[in-house]
């Protein structure tokens, strides 16, 4: 039997639902990744049931993937589908100009290729997730096996330069394996506390060899939808600065919840 949800649960339910409203009939839709990203996806294949709605999706991991053909979605390749007009995904931290760190669901890599790949990219999150500065959440970074020891060492280098205040660098693990992403890398967590110059930052790390890709996800989205507990949501307009506050009812036994 599945729990009850939580108020976090809630909030995520709540920016998922509010989201899916922004697809149209006929769309090409990118699925991003993580448990926000799971209820975006079950949202949105419940209007594709109860309103027929014709959609092309991409996936931004085999997870995403899986469950979005298990829920009915039709799911091709971002080469097959060419440009899409939008992508909705999760995020860990998000700031005031909507620049995130994303890749806590170590997707970083598939994610950022799909989102800079459409139109217009919906951040959908919880409140927790809104920072000042980028940085509290460790910035994933994804790396090629080959020589890893020596990417790390290099990307250490670089900190020590960079307007950052934590330069502790740690590889990510599976249990007692390292992780793995869909591409088959390894991902490195910098527990950087605070990014004083995130484009910066983002450039000097990706010069470097052996660095497929970092989670600075930069001028790239461009709202943000902001579920809390109680069902309010808040989305956030970055182009025409406008904020619509407006509410999600849902029952506990709403399909949404299933299996949480
Ligand atoms: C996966 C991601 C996720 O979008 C991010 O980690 C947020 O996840 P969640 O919705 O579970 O909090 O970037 O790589």
């Amino acid at each position: 039997m599945s729990k009850p949800p939580s108020r976090s649960d809630r909030a995520k339910a709540a920016a998922a639902q509010r989201s899916v409203a922004f697809i149209e009939d006929g769309m090409k839709v990118g699925l991003g990744t993580g448990s926000t990203a799971a209820l975006m996806v079950r949202a949105l294949a419940e209007r594709v049931r109860t309103e027929g709605l014709t959609l092309t999706c991409v996936a931004t991991s085999t997870r995403t993937a899986d469950q979005a053909r298990g829920e009915g979605l039709k799911v091709v390749p971002l080469d097959e589908a060419g440009w899409l007009d939008l992508t909705i995904d999760g995020a860990d931290e998000f700031d005031a100009d909507l620049s995130l760190i994303k890749g806590g669901g170590g997707a970083l890599l598939q994610e950022k290729i799909v989102a800079a790949a459409s139109d217009r990219m919906i951040v959908i999150t919880d409140a927790s997730k809104e920072v000042k500065t980028l940085g509290a959440f460790p910035l994933p970074v994804e790396v090629i096996p080959f020589g890893w020891t020596a990417t790390q060492h290099l990307i250490g280098e670089n900190l020590e330069e960079a307007d950052v205040l934590g330069t502790e660098i740690s590889r990510r693990m599976a249990g007692s394996e390292p992780f793995r992403t869909d591409e088959g890398n390894f991902i490195l967590d910098l527990a950087l506390v605070r990014i004083g110059d995130a484009r910066k930052l983002s450039l000097t790390l990706n010069q470097i060899p052996g660095v497929v890709e970092n989670g600075l996800f930069l001028g790239l989205c461009d709202a943000v939808i902001i579920g809390h507990g109680d069902g309010r949501v808040e989305t956030r307009d970055l182009h025409t600065g406008t904020v619509h506050e407006e509410s999600v009812l849902f029952e506990e036994t709403d399909n949404i919840f299933r299996d949480l």
